[in-house]
């Protein structure tokens, strides 16, 4: 009973229940937040990914100022019927480079999180240009504008330098040679060792959009060849006790 009347106490004078009340709802974030410092990472880290290579990362910066992620998610959420889709359900690790996360919220076109790889690049330069050329009842935007405007890659290495600057592992050396790496990946017939050497094998080295020059075409292609094809599937297995 004394508790009982204790608590009475309590419930009827406010300011008490305040300060009680503030006090159960700071322990109690306390408990939740305190561990994450003790943590050092909280995403599990998963072999193949790899930093998004300067012409990929243009392309990102494409993607996110024509707002696609405003009709396509990057989010294959673990149920049979999105898994059956789209292929295996993404994974905290291949979004842990996205600054800002591209996982969206709306889907008025599919999900983009494994389209690397299913079409081709010519697929995807017309579908841009038109996307009712290749799927007639398409309500998607024309963005045949992107082929005619040129990057010249002059801002990248402080593209690169800003990512390093909020914890994307870029070295010294990646942000140095960005601007060439950059040209690189567009040019089948230049010098690309470097590139490989930095950013590891499954990098794409294409002309993407089958025309001179470095246009935003090129970059947006080469970032959708990219999504989802940098963790092998065939040999990944959730590991639960990292
Ligand atoms: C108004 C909504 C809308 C916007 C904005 C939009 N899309 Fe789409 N997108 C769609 C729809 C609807 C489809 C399905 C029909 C089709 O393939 O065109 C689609 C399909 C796609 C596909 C084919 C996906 C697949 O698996 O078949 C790709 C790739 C794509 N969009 C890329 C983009 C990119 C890149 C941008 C930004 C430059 C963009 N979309 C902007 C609506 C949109």
């Amino acid at each position: 009973m004394a508790i009982l009347d204790k608590h009475a106490i309590l419930e009827k004078n406010v300011t008490l229940l305040a300060i009680f009340a503030f006090l159960v709802v700071t322990i109690g974030g306390l408990v939740q937040i305190v561990p994450l410092f003790y943590l050092d990472s909280t995403i599990e880290e998963v072999e193949g990914m790899r930093p998004y290579t300067p012409l990929e990362l243009a392309g990102r910066d494409v993607y996110l100022r024509e707002g696609c992620y405003v009709c396509h998610s990057q989010m294959i959420r673990p149920m049979r019927d999105e898994v059956e889709r789209y292929g295996h359900y993404s994974l905290a690790a291949e979004s842990m480079y996205d600054h800002p996360f591209q996982w969206g919220s709306k889907r008025t076109g599919p999900d983009l999180a494994r389209v690397g790889g299913r079409y081709s690049d010519e697929w995807h330069v017309d579908h841009l240009r038109s996307p009712q050329s290749v799927v007639p009842e398409s309500v998607m935007p024309k963005y045949g504008f992107l082929e005619e405007k040129m990057i010249d890659g002059k801002y990248i290495e402080d593209l690169l330098g800003t990512h390093k600057l909020i914890g994307v592992p870029y070295t010294q050396e990646m942000v140095e040679n960005g601007q060439e790496d950059f040209a690189a990946q567009a040019d089948p017939d230049s010098d690309y060792d470097g590139l490989l050497e930095r950013y590891g094998d499954n990098v794409n080295v294409r002309n993407f959009d089958g025309q001179p020059g470095i246009s935003e075409a090129d970059a947006l292609v080469a970032y959708l060849q990219m999504l989802g094809t940098l963790v092998d599937f065939s040999t990944f297995t959730p590991d639960a006790s990292r």
